[in-house]
């Protein structure tokens, strides 16, 4: 059964164990990102996010440009234990997403409103994360496990290579996801009277 809003969002959380099935249609996922990317507010409505679906190959490429990034910065004994948390946890899975910012317009957006010029690199981080969230909920919803990743910018050069991405996309995060091999354990929270104010 789908669930609402409020349920799909308790539902999400992060999933480290993956495999490579999926269980939804490729065009449902693509649904997913096109639904995502249709919905989701921007300061100035200026649709800054970009936003990629590798699947297969492609989906393995991403993590095989990741290991061979890590190697040559991580001390060699501790290789194997970061080989395997990028096979296990991402490579394993089903796709990943790209998110990018598209800084041709972020720039231009600081040129034409000199006025809110130190905003726009800060609005556009949080459209972005806007879209992250969106999309991460949605796959937790149809079933999938999902995590958010960062090899950025560690891998930029090599992703913008292999894909042939313009050099204005700004790579923010890798979202790995397939379908979860375990549930993750229960969140530790923080009292909440420190994060939550009401006055009335
Ligand atoms: C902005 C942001 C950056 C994050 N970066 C990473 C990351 O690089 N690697 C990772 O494994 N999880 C990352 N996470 C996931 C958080 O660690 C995770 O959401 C948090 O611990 C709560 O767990 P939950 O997702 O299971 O609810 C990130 C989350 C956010 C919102």
């Amino acid at each position: 059964m789908e669930k609402n809003f409020k349920e799909a969002l308790a539902a999400r959380r992060s999933y480290y164990a993956l495999t490579n099935s999926s269980p939804i249609s490729d065009k449902e996922i693509e649904d997913i990102i096109v639904f995502a990317a249709n919905n989701t507010p921007s300061a100035f409505n200026s649709q800054t996010a970009r936003i990629v679906l590798l699947l297969g190959e492609h989906h393995k490429a991403l993590w095989t440009i990741v290991k061979e990034t890590l190697k040559k910065i991580v001390p060699e004994s501790a290789y194997p234990k970061t080989e395997q948390k990028v096979d296990n946890s991402f490579a394993a899975g089903y796709g990943t997403i790209l998110f990018f910012e598209d800084y041709a317009v972020v720039e231009q957006l600081e040129k034409d409103f000199p006025l809110y010029k130190d905003n726009f690199k800060g609005w556009s981080l949080q459209a972005s994360g806007m879209h992250q969230l969106v999309v991460w909920t949605m796959l937790e919803s149809v079933g999938f496990g999902v995590s958010l990743q960062h090899y950025n910018p560690l891998i930029d050069e090599e992703v913008r290579e292999k894909w042939n991405f313009p050099q204005t996309w700004k790579l923010i995060s890798q979202m790995p996801f397939g379908k979860p091999l375990d549930i993750p354990g229960k969140k530790e929270m923080q009292p909440i009277e420190n994060r939550v104010k009401i006055f009335q």
